[in-house]
């Protein structure tokens, strides 16, 4: 009993210690000058937007009872006999994210910033070419405009959402070996859930559950629908974090499977029984 008090009581001092590291980078980040974070946002996004066109239009999507989370759903589709040869199934369906991500206000902010220098952070130095001010704010005009359109890609993301997560049961009933978790599995189910706190931190989302209403009290079931905005309103405080995090997650589940594909590394299995 006292040996595991002691192991509590040292995996509490490590987590303590974890979060004040991280605290400690974070308070790091905010004293680099303003220029760091638009530069590392587009060197990120460009990089992201590289990978992810380089691996949907030329390579598979498949290995074993992993699928790429950029093929979800459309692995095993053949692209219509009228799609032009450049088309690839998972484009059949990406532009849901792409969109979703492409129109989500943080990421809006992040990639005006980044790409735009418009003005590139909030900082006073940084607002030499146009500083902001309510008489010059132009709002979203010409193509831009486009990016109200958001909430139509939130509806379609649910869907997205439902084959992340049959897709993440079915690493583990893996059919002809019964039931097996891998740590395959396990970054299938840390991606889904990262992806998840992302879509249902949406401000749209935000919004459709009770961000248009004024009285709670007035309405059939409004008690539980008080109790999920506000549970929707402590996420979308996390926003942007569940944004990069998500971000983040899908890259490093769709590498690890191309690892275990090329046989560079092996798939560690946790728990195996059935099959
Ligand atoms: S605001 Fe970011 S996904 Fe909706």
């Amino acid at each position: 009993m006292q040996a595991t008090f002691e192991k509590v009581r040292l995996g509490n001092r490590h987590l303590e210690e974890g979060v004040q590291a991280l605290s400690s980078v974070a308070a790091a980040w905010k004293k680099l000058p303003w220029w760091v974070e638009p530069f590392t946002v587009a060197g990120v996004l460009i990089a992201f937007g590289i990978y992810s066109t380089a691996v949907i239009v030329f390579a598979g999507g498949q290995y074993e009872q992993y699928i790429s989370p950029f093929f979800s759903f459309t692995a095993t589709m053949d692209t219509p006999a009228w799609a032009p040869a450049f088309i690839t199934a998972p484009m059949l369906l990406l532009w849901i994210p792409l969109g979703f991500r492409a129109t989500c206000y943080y990421y809006r902010k992040a990639y005006y910033r980044a790409f735009f220098w418009d003005p590139p952070a909030c900082q006073a130095s940084a607002q030499t070419k146009e500083p902001r001010s309510a008489e010059n704010y132009r709002g979203e005009r010409a193509l831009f405009v486009l990016n109200n359109v958001h909430r139509y890609f939130l509806y379609a993301s649910f869907f997205v959402i439902a084959f992340l997560w049959y897709e993440a049961f079915r690493t583990v009933f893996t059919y002809d070996a019964g039931v097996q978790i891998a740590v395959g599995s396990l970054l299938w189910f840390a991606n889904i859930i990262l992806v998840s706190a992302y879509t249902f931190s949406c401000h749209s989302f935000r919004h459709l559950i009770g961000g248009n209403m004024n009285c709670y009290s007035c309405v059939k079931g409004g008690g539980a629908r008080r109790k999920t905005y506000n549970f929707v309103s402590r996420l979308n405080a996390k926003h942007p974090q569940w944004a990069w995090y998500s971000l983040f997650s899908l890259l490093f589940t769709d590498i690890y499977l191309r690892l275990i594909a090329a046989g560079t590394i092996q798939d560690y299995v946790l728990i195996s029984f059935g099959g």
